[in-house]
């Protein structure tokens, strides 16, 4: 397929590095590529940054039939630009795809395209610290039809939007805020994807949470609400008693790229990592004895989020006193060392640009 390039007559001003936010800017240029079951996934461009007309019927707006992706692209201290572990993202995205009837895309074509939006785009990827070009792969069911099913035509873009410095407040512990009532997935059906339908389920506890003073919500599993499943939008970590603990792959976990990266980091460092279920009571249980010594999140946009304070029913526990964890901070530091090109990548997980 040819990648075809459509010039902008105008490009924007960019904003200052220092004073970048998350998601509200975006660059000059987005790629597009559309599918019909005649021509599968046909006419790959890069075009201007510009809306999308849709006839309100558009199936994506009344099922939700979606998936997308979410990773970044690091400028590196010599100005160097790179990917960390992109193909992991178009593959995940694939098998988003498949649970949501999605016809799958040509990962190593797609992410070709990408390093040549990104070529383009070079400008606009920040290079004060922290910062970074969020890169949002999306794909959308655009039948204009109202019946139930899959649809037959679909429109998969990219947009870049720079990003700033996530923890520009300092690497602080959240406080999170475990609920029974709500759960954001359940077994047999589309947790594992990233699907538009998974947050938008996630939205009302994340509000509850927000009203008690917590930031995040634990999301316990969908049949026993027992099992711990992610916290908000990450993966989760236990260290008891100085091994590595996480829910395992269940079909209602997103399989965090962040989350596969601190299980190896642990494995090359001789850390114990056992992937398992953990019940909310077993953790009350090891902080009632002693033997908790951190929680923290993993994913793209945090990296590494510590956890100091967790809110069960009425009962409040303390983790690591509040504070940043040791081995949260030394996976926090060694991830983004890696994906910033300060160290030597220990596992081929850099794409350069
Ligand atoms: C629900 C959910 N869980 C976990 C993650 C972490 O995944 P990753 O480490 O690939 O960013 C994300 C973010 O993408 C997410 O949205």
């Amino acid at each position: 397929m040819k990648l075809t390039i459509i010039e902008a007559d105008q490009l924007k001003t960019k904003p200052d590095d220092s004073k970048l936010g998350f998601g509200t800017l975006f660059t000059d240029y987005m790629f597009n590529m559309d599918y019909n079951p005649e021509d599968g996934w046909y006419n790959p461009r890069i075009e201007p940054y510009a809306s999308i007309d849709m006839d309100p019927a558009t199936m994506v707006l009344h099922y939700g039939q979606g998936v997308f992706e979410g990773l970044k692209a690091y400028r590196t201290e010599k100005g160097a630009i790179q990917l960390f572990r992109p193909r992991d993202n178009f593959k995940r995205m694939n098998n988003s795809s498949r649970l949501l009837c999605i016809p799958e895309i040509d990962e190593d074509f797609v992410l070709d395209c990408l390093k040549k939006l990104l070529n383009i785009e070079k400008d606009w990827v920040p290079s004060a610290s922290g910062t970074s070009l969020y890169i949002r792969p999306t794909i959308i069911a655009t039948d204009p039809f109202l019946g139930v099913r899959a649809s037959h035509t679909y429109r998969f873009f990219i947009i870049l939007s720079p990003v700033g410095a996530y923890y520009a407040e300092g690497f602080n512990p959240v406080k999170i805020w475990v609920t029974r009532k709500h759960v954001r997935a359940v077994r047999g059906g589309v947790g594992e994807a990233k699907t538009p339908g998974n947050y938008a389920a996630s939205l009302y506890a994340g509000e509850q949470a927000h009203k008690h003073g917590y930031t995040q919500v634990l999301w316990l599993d969908g049949n026993e609400q027992e099992y711990i499943e992610e916290v908000g939008a990450m993966n989760i970590f236990f260290v008891i008693n100085g091994e590595l603990i996480t829910p395992m792959l269940n079909g209602s976990i997103l399989p965090g790229i962040t989350r596969d990266s601190v299980i190896a980091l642990a494995k090359m460092w001789g850390i114990k990592v056992a992937e398992r279920k953990i019940g909310i009571s077993e953790v009350l249980d090891v902080h009632a004895s002693g033997k908790l010594e951190e929680i923290f999140g993993s994913g793209t946009a945090a990296v590494i989020s510590p956890v100091g304070e967790i809110k069960v029913g009425d009962t409040v526990i303390t983790i690591s006193d509040g504070k940043v964890g040791t081995l949260a901070n030394r996976f926090y530091n060694e991830l983004t060392n890696i994906q910033y090109g300060k160290i030597k990548d220990p596992a081929q997980w850099i794409e350069p640009i």
